[in-house]
């Protein structure tokens, strides 16, 4: 398992509930540095994705600063967006002050309060990749998904093509540590979450464990030369 700090006996859900809280107030700037603006198309990708099917009831798990959650704010349907860094959720928080649709809860997505069959649709970017227990995450998700309704997942992954892996590297390795520690002041953040990149399963790998999972109808978009994906699958009726 892939930790921000191999050295510290916390938990991977506790140190990256930490980091998240720690980098929470620059995590937006940088964001939309790192990833040059393309965060807000692919947001807007998984935006698309989920009201095609006219969802009343959305959540977006491990939603951070709200920026997935808060795309449905001018749509006729409810959404709850969950994450378990408190100062993430602060700046969601704010950011959604006058939008009644959209709200915000402090929960663990690996164990979340809701009743089963909650949701007509959920959503999760950037987050699997950080749950502790990645099958319990998704086990938990789809419990509380409706059957017959429709997940999408938004998540880092490793281009095929040998020039752009090479590219893909030299950034994630070299040039988001350095300004991980520049502007968020923790360089150790960034090193992680490259790290995790690296080796979090993408493609096809991913696509078997949501199917080992029950999830049916499960299709990969390739986004940005293969530095992105967008998963989405369907719990079945
Ligand atoms: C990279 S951020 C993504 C935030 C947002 N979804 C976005 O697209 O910008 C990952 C988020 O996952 C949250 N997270 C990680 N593990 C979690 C868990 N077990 N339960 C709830 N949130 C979790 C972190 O606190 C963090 O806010």
């Amino acid at each position: 398992m892939i930790k921000p700090d191999k050295s510290k006996q916390d938990s991977k859900k506790i140190q990256i509930r930490d980091m998240f809280n720690d980098i929470s107030s620059r995590y937006d700037q940088i964001n939309k540095m790192m990833t040059l603006n393309m965060d807000k198309n692919w947001r807007k990708i998984v935006y698309n994705l989920t009201i095609e099917d006219k969802p009343k009831k959305i959540i977006d798990i491990a939603s951070g600063t709200g920026d997935i959650a808060l795309c449905f704010a001018n749509d006729n349907v409810e959404v709850v967006g969950i994450d378990n860094a408190s100062m993430m959720l602060d700046l969601a928080n704010e950011k959604s002050m006058k939008i009644p649709n959209v709200k915000f809860q402090l929960e663990d997505a690996e164990n979340m309060s809701f009743e089963n069959n909650t949701f007509d649709a959920a959503t999760v970017g950037f987050g699997v990749r950080n749950f502790e227990d990645l099958n319990q995450g998704l086990r938990e998700i789809k419990r509380v998904l409706k059957p017959g309704k429709k997940l999408i997942i938004l998540e880092t992954a490793v281009p095929s093509f040998l020039i752009v892996r090479f590219g893909y590297f030299l950034y994630t390795k070299l040039i988001i540590p350095v300004l991980g520690k520049m502007i968020a002041k923790n360089q150790q953040a960034y090193q992680y979450l490259s790290t995790s990149a690296e080796h979090f399963p993408h493609g096809i790998e991913f696509q078997i464990i949501l199917e080992k999972l029950g999830f049916k109808d499960i299709k990969i978009k390739y986004l940005s030369l293969g530095i992105v994906n967008i998963y989405t699958a369907i719990k079945p009726k």
